[in-house]
């Protein structure tokens, strides 16, 4: 085992607005462990595409933007450079796009590294849609999160409005169904949970709650032989 394999990974994976941000800062804090987005990488080269005109057939392109992805992760902030894109990421327009260059396989595979090199001790709490089946396989634990596609489109609604971004329920509802699909469907590391992954519906469920019972696998997987 090398030292980096050493230290813990809780993966956490499932799709668009599940919970698995609010719910992977939360663990990470209560833990004291880093914290990986993935999404917010997608999201990025996204931005990046929608900034600079990029064909999204021109796969070598961006998997060349997802190379050089000059990303930086301070606190709640993400950096392109001198560049603060923390709202802009969010905007549905780019979560269409990420949800695109996110199906190129070079693009997967450009990010790979940057990933794991976010595995530093004393632990990483990871969340996207493949940390538990591509990028971290031997994650101490695996969750895998999901709520119905209604609460999914509330939830996000509410996320827009309290940041004073327009949105209508009836749009979100109809790209995060597409983005399901779109996301479950790519021939490259599919939204899918694991053999190995626990999964929990957080359906009707607080947030509060669902970070307890992820703690308490936690403490009940480090138990394990
Ligand atoms: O989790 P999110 O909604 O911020 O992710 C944005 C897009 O990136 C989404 O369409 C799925 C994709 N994604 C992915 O394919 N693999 C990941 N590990 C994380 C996100």
């Amino acid at each position: 085992m090398t030292p980096e394999q050493a230290v813990p990974v809780i993966a956490i994976d499932g799709p668009s607005a599940s919970g698995k941000g609010t719910v992977a800062g939360c663990v990470a804090t209560a833990l004291d462990f880093h914290y990986l987005d993935s999404g917010a990488l997608y999201r990025a080269i996204g931005w990046v595409v929608l900034e600079h005109g990029v064909n999204l057939e021109d796969e070598l392109t961006i998997s060349n933007i997802a190379l050089n992805l000059n990303v930086d992760f301070c606190g709640n902030q993400v950096r392109l450079g001198t560049r603060d894109i923390t709202k802009a990421i969010r905007e549905e327009r780019v979560s269409l796009i990420a949800s695109r260059v996110a199906a190129l396989p070079k693009v997967r595979e450009a990010l790979l590294e940057r990933q794991r090199a976010f595995r530093r001790p004393p632990g990483l709490v990871a969340e996207g849609r493949d940390m538990g089946t591509v990028v971290f396989p031997g994650a101490a634990l695996k969750i895998f999160l999901t709520a119905s596609a209604e609460e999914r489109a509330e939830r996000r609604y509410k996320q827009l409005m309290e940041k004073g971004m327009h949105a209508s329920m009836t749009t979100l509802l109809q790209d995060i169904r597409e983005r399901d699909a779109r996301d479950s469907r790519r021939s490259v590391a599919p939204l899918q949970k694991s053999a190995d992954a626990v999964l929990l519906d957080t359906t009707g469920l607080p947030v509060k709650e669902v970070v307890r019972r992820v703690l308490a696998l936690y403490k009940k997987a480090q138990r394990a032989p």
